[in-house]
């Protein structure tokens, strides 16, 4: 039941979530914790995470981070930043 609840309230975020993304580009450290999903999941996982405020999608991981930089190059992954109006909607 309680993975039930987490997907809805996942499924719900997504549906919000808005990234810019960034690709072949890494951010280097400043990780928070790293999930297993879809490159189209990290940017609501990440909404979802007070104090994230950036994630890099690499091989089928999303790796949350508390920090925009440093942006590095990597090949094959992205960087998504949470748009301007959803940062500024309350997600510090
Ligand atoms: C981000 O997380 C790292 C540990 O993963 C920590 O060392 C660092 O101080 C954090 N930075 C901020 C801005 O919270």
């Amino acid at each position: 039941m309680a993975f039930l609840k987490l997907s809805i309230v996942l499924v719900l975020v997504v549906s919000i979530a808005c990234c810019d993304g960034y690709p072949d580009r890494n951010i280097v450290g400043q990780d928070l914790g790293a999930t297993v999903g879809q490159a189209s999941d990290c940017c609501g996982i990440c909404l979802g995470i007070s104090g994230c405020y950036a994630y890099v999608w690499d091989s089928g991981v999303c790796y949350l981070k508390n920090a925009t930089g440093p942006v590095s190059f990597k090949a094959g992954a992205i960087v998504g930043l949470p748009c301007e109006g959803l940062k500024k909607a309350g997600k510090q």
